[in-house]
């Protein structure tokens, strides 16, 4: 039209056509996710919540028993033999060997640093085991020195001491206890040659628990208390020095 006038309206024609533009842009960028549909980036949440979700399903499977790592080891599998080497058989020996072998080295761990490798003591402060009648007599008065300690005036060989020993149960089991009497009733020039049953030696934990009365750590035995109550050997079946038996299990030979 040749009359056209200049459009008095300008104004709100470049706001409309500036919406118009907005929402054909939102349009086509609506399409443009839609053509890469599948492809969209996943919510923190979704990632978050897959994350727990495998998480958790482990556990389950975990504590059901599902995975093991020992179902992974092959049952019974070992370091195969050395190539050329004969399989080790135990040698049985008697159990006063047996015995000996294994008190010394409690000997060594519990007692040398007082009475000292030797077992004569320090000629000042700790007495001998070796040539003394409370290791080589009473077994019971011997079993709860061992386990109690022992405090105040005590002869040994002749000779008077007035000290105090601690109690050596800590950690001590039946067969340590018997191992340990044995070695010291046949060492440091003692002969008794008996040897102190695993049965003998639970009587004097027996004991010993008995007397504790349920403390932790009882108070050292005195003389007094031991020749009142303790003047006895330990009851138990006794056993043949010369019994063989398996070093490991101590049960007897066939
Ligand atoms: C901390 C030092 C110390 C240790 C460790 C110790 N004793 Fe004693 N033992 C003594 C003292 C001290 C006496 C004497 C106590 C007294 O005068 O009443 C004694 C006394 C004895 C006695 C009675 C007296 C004698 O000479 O025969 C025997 C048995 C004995 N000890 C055995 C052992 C055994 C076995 C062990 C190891 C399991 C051991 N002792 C560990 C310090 C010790």
């Amino acid at each position: 039209m040749a009359d056209q006038k200049p459009d008095l309206n300008e104004n709100t024609n470049v706001l409309d056509s500036h919406a118009n533009l907005q929402q054909s842009s939102a349009a086509s960028a609506r399409e443009h996710q839609l053509q890469e549909n599948g492809m969209e980036p996943v919510s923190l949440w979704v990632i978050l919540a897959c994350f727990f979700g495998v998480l958790a399903g482990g556990a389950v499977i975990g504590k059901a028993g599902g995975f093991s790592y020992n179902n992974l080891v092959t049952e019974g599998y070992t370091t195969g033999p050395i190539p050329g080497g004969g399989v080790e058989e135990v040698q049985p020996l008697p159990i006063m060997d047996v015995f000996t072998k294994k008190g010394s080295k409690i000997y060594s761990a519990k007692c040398q640093g007082c009475h000292q490798p030797n077992g004569l003591g320090d000629g000042a402060n700790f007495p001998p085991l070796g040539n003394s009648e409370w290791v080589t007599m009473n077994t019971s008065a011997m079993a709860q020195i061992i386990l109690n300690g022992v405090m105040g005036p005590i002869e040994v060989d002749g000779r008077v001491w007035n000290g105090a020993m601690p109690g050596q149960a800590a950690g001590m089991t039946d067969v340590d206890l018997a191992a340990l009497m044995t070695y010291l009733r046949n060492s440091f020039g003692n002969e008794v040659g008996d040897v102190i049953s695993t049965e003998m030696a639970a009587n004097a934990f027996t004991e010993y628990k008995s007397r504790a009365a349920g403390a932790p750590v009882p108070p050292p035995v005195t003389v007094e208390e031991l020749k009142s109550k303790y003047m006895v050997d330990l009851e138990g079946e006794k056993v043949d020095p010369a019994l063989k038996v398996d070093p490991e299990t101590l049960e007897p030979a066939q």
